[in-house]
């Protein structure tokens, strides 16, 4: 009755920004995202530890804020007259900061919970409870380049390339530390509601995914940094149209946006992706991820820097 997962989050190239169903949580856009290797969630579920509510202790915290997602994401899986779940998890990356904190835990959360109740559930069905709760999880499932399609009736999600078949490196650039104003969720629906760009986003988000896959497959580093830059600006733009307008960037996010492009000048194999936070992902290829290290590193305002390389996807690391 009790299991533990590790989860990493992953970082879209091709964004995911809208919701097609509030409800079900389901996406407007298929995405398409990589898994990283050295950020990790990881997350206890203990079905029989609680007193007489869920619990949830986050980094030695308890945390009532991300509880009713929480909650709603075990009664997905176990139904809603299960018993109190006593849920611990450590995080080595900032929460709620850009960062996808939130699609490490929920993709833990349904690989422990389907240990722990011995509910036997295949992969993309956890993907599928992991997306309910909050659309990017459904990826960290899987490894290496993912690829998230959305049908009439629900998500679809696989593995494009593996993690190790195309290595890459991505070096976060932390610009600021502390929570995000306003969530993904909440920002995704004034998006919706406001930007005149908005349609033409969601109308334009079949071309990216193509080239990005194709890119993918090609191991077409121009291709696939192109591909990921524009989505990521397009995506911004659609927040900066919205009223108020959504802005998560900070100067520290533009001077770095202003490395890689001196970088790319320089003939450097490299590209941005910026989320909903102001940290800024640096892509490249391994052999110079040294130099990109330290040249993101010594970027006017980056706070800190993490690197990693490209992940599995969530699974069960112990029964305690
Ligand atoms: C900018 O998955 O956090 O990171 O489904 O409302 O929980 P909810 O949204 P969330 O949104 C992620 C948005 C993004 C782009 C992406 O990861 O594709």
């Amino acid at each position: 009755m009790r299991a533990t997962a590790i989860a990493q989050p992953n970082i879209a190239l091709v964004k995911y920004w809208g919701k097609a169903d509030i409800l079900r949580n389901l996406p407007a856009v298929g995405s398409l995202s990589i898994t990283l290797d050295a950020l990790t969630t990881t997350m206890t579920v203990d079905l029989q530890g609680a007193g007489r509510a869920d619990e949830l202790i986050l980094n030695g915290q308890i945390n009532h804020k991300i509880m009713p997602r929480v909650s709603a994401c075990l009664d997905r899986l176990l139904g809603k007259n299960r018993g109190p779940a006593a849920i611990r998890s450590e995080c080595n990356f900032p929460i709620a900061a850009g960062l996808a904190s939130s699609a490490a835990a929920f993709a833990a959360l349904v690989v422990a919970t389907n240990a722990a109740a011995d509910l036997s559930l295949d992969k993309l069905s956890l993907a599928r409870a992991a997306g309910a709760a909050s659309g990017s999880a459904a990826r960290s499932l899987y490894g290496g380049f993912v690829e998230l399609s959305v049908t009439p009736e629900d998500i679809a999600v696989e593995s494009v390339v593996e993690e190790n078949a195309w290595p890459l490196d991505v070096i976060v650039a932390v610009n600021a530390h502390g929570p995000k104003a306003m969530s993904s969720g909440e920002a995704m629906q004034l998006s919706a509601q406001t930007s005149p760009f908005y349609d033409r986003w969601v109308k334009s988000q079949d071309v990216d995914l193509a080239a990005a896959r194709t890119a993918v497959l090609e191991r077409d580093f121009s291709k696939l940094a192109e591909v990921s830059e524009h989505s990521c600006l397009k995506m911004h733009s659609v927040m900066w149209g919205s009223r108020p307008p959504v802005v998560y960037w900070n100067a520290a996010t533009i001077a770095c946006m202003e490395s890689v492009r001196q970088m790319q000048c320089d003939g450097l194999d490299v590209f941005f992706t910026v989320d909903a936070g102001p940290q800024v992902k640096v892509i490249c290829l391994p052999e110079i991820a040294d130099e990109v290290h330290s040249i993101v590193r010594g970027t006017d305002g980056v706070l800190s820097t993490m690197r990693t390389a490209l992940g599995q996807g969530a699974r069960v690391v112990g029964d305690g």
